[in-house]
């Protein structure tokens, strides 16, 4: 790996629930590898409604069980978040649609779904936010480590 540090965004609709996820998990990868220092991490959301709010009970409730200890602000995707990171990854085929139309020509950054690491193969990390339980958060972050961790490995070859 060069020394220059490599940037990651985690994007979603609200900024609450699932990109705060991806982060939290690709951070603790970072972690348990060594490799915080080599990387600038962070996460936005695709619409304004929850600006300066922390995540939703449910992700805070869902990242504790599983030992990680994670602080956010929401904030709003923008424009020049596509020329200061170098992967912005979305959650579902409308984050894609909504970060490609928004893209100015010839940025820096590639854009992906998560899911598209997923040795699994599940592409889609569905919006829990309207769920009545918590057990759609628990899957997207069962699908953020398998996709990351795939993602991080093949960054370290
Ligand atoms: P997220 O979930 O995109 O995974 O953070 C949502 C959170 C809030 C809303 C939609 C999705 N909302 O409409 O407020």
């Amino acid at each position: 790996m060069s020394s220059e540090k490599k940037a990651v965004l985690f994007i979603c609709l609200g900024n609450i629930c699932r990109s705060p996820i991806a982060e939290a998990v690709f951070l603790n990868l970072l972690k348990q590898r060594g490799l915080t220092d080599k990387w600038i991490v962070d996460s936005a959301a695709i619409g304004p409604w929850h600006v300066g709010k922390g995540p939703d009970k449910r992700a805070r409730s869902t990242l504790e069980a599983n030992g990680i200890d994670y602080k956010h602000t929401v904030r709003q995707i923008r424009k020049d978040d596509f020329s200061q990171f170098d992967y912005i990854f979305g959650m579902d085929d409308e984050n894609m649609e909504n970060l490609k139309h928004q893209a100015p020509a010839g940025s820096k950054a590639q854009l992906h779904l998560v899911g598209a690491f997923d040795p699994k193969g599940e592409r889609i990390i569905r919006d829990p936010y309207y769920d009545s339980d918590d057990k759609g958060f628990h899957k997207c972050y069962e699908q953020c480590v398998r996709s990351l961790t795939a993602f991080l490995d093949q960054q370290s070859k």
